[in-house]
């Protein structure tokens, strides 16, 4: 990560958190209405969680979570909405780079793995390698389908193409944005 990033998003998460109350638990933007589509229970993996909505989300519903980001701002409001749900004792909070790969106690096999508006390219095989038999992989990154190229934003067909040895339950692109649900198969070979 270059130099100054991790206090920038430090000081975009807590003039977040100054400007109001955090946001509560929620699922993945990409599984809104299809929530049905997440395992159980189980262990999860919330890579770039922010504030943590969606990892105490994921507690609540019986997993138990790996939340990954560089900001220590975020991962105290995270841990703080944790407590505040109940589910303090089913989160790990991991304050890491990701530039550097997950932490590696972040070793999976994990039921779901959520990562939502962070692109990293070179995670992508990591996540995929990292989901259980039948685990849930949700990803939604910014995309130049409907908008601008630019370094941050996933080209046409970029999800498909890196997740296409899953089974793809859903993938759209518009808007500026693309999402991915995909399932890993029964059996990993
Ligand atoms: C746009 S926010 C998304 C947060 C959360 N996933 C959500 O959907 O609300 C991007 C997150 O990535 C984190 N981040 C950016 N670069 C990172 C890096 N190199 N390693 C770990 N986390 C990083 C930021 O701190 C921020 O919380």
């Amino acid at each position: 990560m270059a130099g100054g990033d991790r206090e920038r998003w430090d000081a975009r998460h807590r003039a977040v958190e100054q400007a109001g109350p955090a946001a509560g638990p929620m699922p993945p933007d990409a599984l809104r209405g299809r929530e049905h589509l997440v395992p159980g229970g189980g262990r999860a993996l919330d890579v770039a969680c922010g504030r943590g909505s969606v990892a105490v989300w994921l507690a609540a519903r019986g997993f138990t979570v790996d939340a990954v980001d560089v900001s220590e701002v975020a991962l105290a409001g995270g841990a703080d909405l944790a407590e505040r749900r109940g589910v303090g004792d089913r989160v790990r909070w991991w304050a890491h780079d990701l530039d550097a790969g997950l932490p590696a106690a972040c070793t999976g096999p994990y039921d779901a793995v959520v990562c939502q508006r962070f692109r990293d390219p070179a995670l992508y095989p990591v996540l995929a390698g990292l989901l259980a038999p039948s685990g849930l992989l949700v990803l939604t990154v910014l995309s130049e389908v409907d908008d601008a190229p630019g370094v941050f934003r996933a080209r046409p067909g970029e999800l498909a193409d890196a997740f296409g040895g899953l089974s793809v339950l859903d993938h759209r692109e518009r808007d500026g944005e693309a999402n991915l649900v995909a399932r890993a198969a029964e059996v990993r070979r």
